[in-house]
């Protein structure tokens, strides 16, 4: 379909996280369509300036506070076709020997919170019913990625969240997709946290398990420095937009969104298993 055809369908649309990586993809992808985009990061600073692009001053760590920053936003908006719940980072660390803060806030703010501007978006769409809520879930909901255990807890819930909603959602004229992209080269990595082990380590003690957790992230680096670019990413969030139905939208390199689901359904979790540790160097 040509270019600006999205805006025949979506006039307004909220991205959280639209400062860098794929939200800032998706948030250009929007405005080339001609779509008025709301783009939020803690940092109006961090925004683009442009025309039909409205910066906004977000920080997903306190949900209520990120609530009444969207329903401002929406008024404004004149309520909005389309929210993509982009914004994100990663912990890196072996569960065990992490402050369980850093797992509990993790888990708090990327998928409590953004569960709950899924429910103040989707109240406003279902009220006019049209819209498209989007989340950027992850292939860690089906390959969880080792040494960060609260994402793959976080990308889980929300497609879990995405696949009730696609069921609630049938009739109403709002649809749902649930935007699970694999390895792409963003900013994800360098804003990764690392936080110190605590307690008795084993990690300190035993050189097996620290060579383990340094190829890992070894793998982890290399992945997504040879991942395609956000804006391949864009393009997969707008075909499917186009398309105009719920649905999961697997998208990045052929062997992580296509060759690998494929082949663990054929598969057993054990295998699976088996396969993942050996792609990580585990
Ligand atoms: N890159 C990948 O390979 C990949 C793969 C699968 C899924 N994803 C998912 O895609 C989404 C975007 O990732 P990315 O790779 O584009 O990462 P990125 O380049 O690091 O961008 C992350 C965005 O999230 C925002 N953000 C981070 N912490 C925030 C907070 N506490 N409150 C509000 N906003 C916050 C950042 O804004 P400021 O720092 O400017 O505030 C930034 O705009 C994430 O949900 C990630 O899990 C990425």
């Amino acid at each position: 379909m040509s270019p600006g055809a999205l805006s025949a369908r979506y006039r307004t649309a909220l991205v959280t996280g639209a400062s860098t990586g794929l939200g800032r993809a998706f948030a250009e992808m929007l405005l080339a369509e001609g779509v008025e985009v709301w783009g939020t990061a803690r940092e109006t600073a961090r925004l683009p300036v442009r025309d039909k692009f409205h910066p906004v001053a977000l920080e997903l760590a306190d949900g209520a506070a990120a609530e009444k920053i969207f329903l401002e936003a929406a008024r404004a908006a004149g309520g909005f076709d389309l929210v993509v719940n982009n914004a994100g980072y990663g912990v890196f660390g072996s569960f065990a020997e992490t402050d369980f803060s850093v797992w509990q806030k993790q888990i708090e703010l990327m998928l409590v919170n953004t569960a709950r501007l899924s429910h103040a978006a989707l109240r406003g769409m279902l009220a006019r019913r049209r819209g498209a809520l989007v989340s950027i879930s992850s292939l860690a909901a089906e390959f969880p990625l080792p040494y960060q255990a609260a994402y793959n807890v976080v990308k889980s819930g929300l497609s879990a969240l995405n696949e009730s909603l696609m069921l609630e959602t049938e009739g109403t004229g709002v649809i749902i997709i649930d935007f699970r992209p694999g390895d792409y080269r963003t900013d994800f990595e360098g804003s990764v946290q690392r936080p110190a082990p605590v307690g008795e380590s084993l990690l300190a003690t035993d050189p097996a398990q620290k060579a383990r957790l340094d190829r890992v992230w070894s793998a982890f680096g290399r992945l997504m420095a040879s991942g395609p670019a956000p804006v391949h990413a864009a393009e997969s969030l707008r075909r499917a937009l186009l398309r105009g139905r719920s649905g999961t939208v697997r998208t990045g390199r052929f062997f992580q969104a296509v060759l690998s689901p494929l082949l663990a359904r054929l598969g057993s979790l054990s295998l699976r298993r088996r396969i993942l540790a050996k792609y990580f160097g585990l």
